[in-house]
C-alpha cells in the first residue's frame, strides 16, 4: 500500500457468528484528520465493524492495524493504549455516579490516581461538551442527549488518536448534535485525530466527513466524498429517501417563545 500511514486499516474484515456472516471483507483506510462516515441502514454491521476495529468484536478472518501495527487478535485496552478510544452505541455511564465523578474515574483509570490536575482537567472535558454546568448530577438522571455527550467526554479522556464514534448524536437534540459534530472536525483538524463516525443523523455526519462509506449486508457498497455519497443512487435507493434533505433558511428569524403569565 502507497501513501502515508494509515491511522487505522481495516483489510477484508469477516465477522461470522454461528450461522450468519455479519461483516463480508470489509476493507477501509483512514488517515490522521480524517473524519470517515460509516454509515447504512439498521443491521447493515456498522457497530460489529467499529466493534471489529476496537477490539471489543472476535474477528473471524481479516487484519486490524493501527498505525501499521498489527491489532486484530489485540485486547480493547492494548488498542486503547496505542490510542484507539471508543464511543459505543450503547448506554455506558457508571449511572450512580456524578457526572463529575464519572470524569475522574476515567481520569483516574488513564492517569493513575496520583495524577495532579484532574479536577481541571475534567472540567475542561465537560466544558467541550457543554456539560460543565451538571458536573454534580447523578448520571443517572440525565437526559439521553446529556448522557451521550458524557460519554463523548469520556472519550476523550486519554487525548485519542483514533477516535470511534458509534452514534454519538442518537438523541441529542438538533443544536447540540450540531455542536458535538463541530468538536469532532475540530478535533480532526487541529489535532490531527482520526475520526470514525456512524450516525443515521446523516446530514450533520456528512457535514464534517471528508469522505463516506456505505455499508450495506456487511459489505461495502460504496465510498466518496459526502455530495457523491448522498446522490449515489444505491444511497437514496437503499438507504435515504430523497426527501431527507430539507433546504437550510438563510436568513433565519428565531421567534422567542411565548410564555404564559
Ligand atoms: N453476536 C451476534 N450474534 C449474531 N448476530 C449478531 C450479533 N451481533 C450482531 N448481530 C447481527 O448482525 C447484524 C449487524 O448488526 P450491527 O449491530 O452491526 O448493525 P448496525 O449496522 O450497527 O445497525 P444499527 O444502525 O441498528 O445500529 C444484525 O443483523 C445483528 O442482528
Ligand atoms: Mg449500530
Amino acid at each position: 500500500m502507497t501513501g502515508p500511514c494509515a491511522a487505522i486499516e481495516a483489510t477484508n474484515l469477516r465477522v461470522v457468528r454461528g450461522d450468519k456472516t455479519i461483516l463480508r471483507g470489509v476493507s477501509l483506510r483512514a488517515l490522521q484528520g480524517e473524519v470517515v462516515g460509516v454509515l447504512g441502514p439498521s443491521g447493515a454491521g456498522k457497530s460489529t465493524f467499529f466493534g471489529a476495529l476496537v477490539g471489543e468484536v472476535p474477528v473471524t478472518d481479516g487484519e486490524v492495524r493501527v498505525f501499521d501495527k498489527v491489532v486484530t487478535r489485540a485486547e480493547l485496552w492494548e488498542r486503547a493504549r496505542i490510542g484507539v478510544s471508543y464511543m459505543p452505541q450503547t448506554p455506558s455511564v457508571l449511572w450512580d455516579l456524578s457526572v463529575r465523578e464519572n470524569l475522574l474515574v476515567y481520569h483516574q483509570i488513564v492517569h493513575g490516581r496520583a495524577a495532579s490536575g484532574a479536577d481541571a482537567a475534567v472540567e475542561k472535558l465537560a466544558t467541550r461538551v457543554a456539560l460543565a454546568d451538571r458536573m454534580s448530577v447523578c448520571a443517572g438522571g440525565l437526559s439521553g442527549g446529556e448522557r451521550r455527550r458524557l460519554e463523548l467526554a469520556r472519550a476523550l479522556t486519554r487525548a485519542p488518536k483514533v477516535l470511534v464514534c458509534d452514534e454519538p448524536f442518537a438523541g441529542v437534540d438538533p443544536q447540540q448534535a450540531s455542536r458535538l459534530a463541530d468538536l469532532l472536525r475540530l478535533l480532526a483538524d487541529e489535532e490531527g485525530v482520526c475520526v470514525l463516525l456512524s450516525d443515521h443523523h446523516v446530514a450533520e455526519a456528512l457535514r464534517i466527513c471528508t469522505r463516506a462509506v456505505l455499508l450495506l449486508d456487511g459489505q461495502v457498497a460504496m465510498e466518496g466524498r459526502p455530495e457523491e455519497f448522498e446522490k449515489h443512487p444505491l444511497v437514496i435507493g437503499r438507504y435515504l429517501p430523497p426527501s431527507t434533505y430539507l433546504p437550510t433558511p438563510t436568513a433565519a428569524h428565531v421567534p422567542e417563545i411565548d410564555r404564559p403569565g
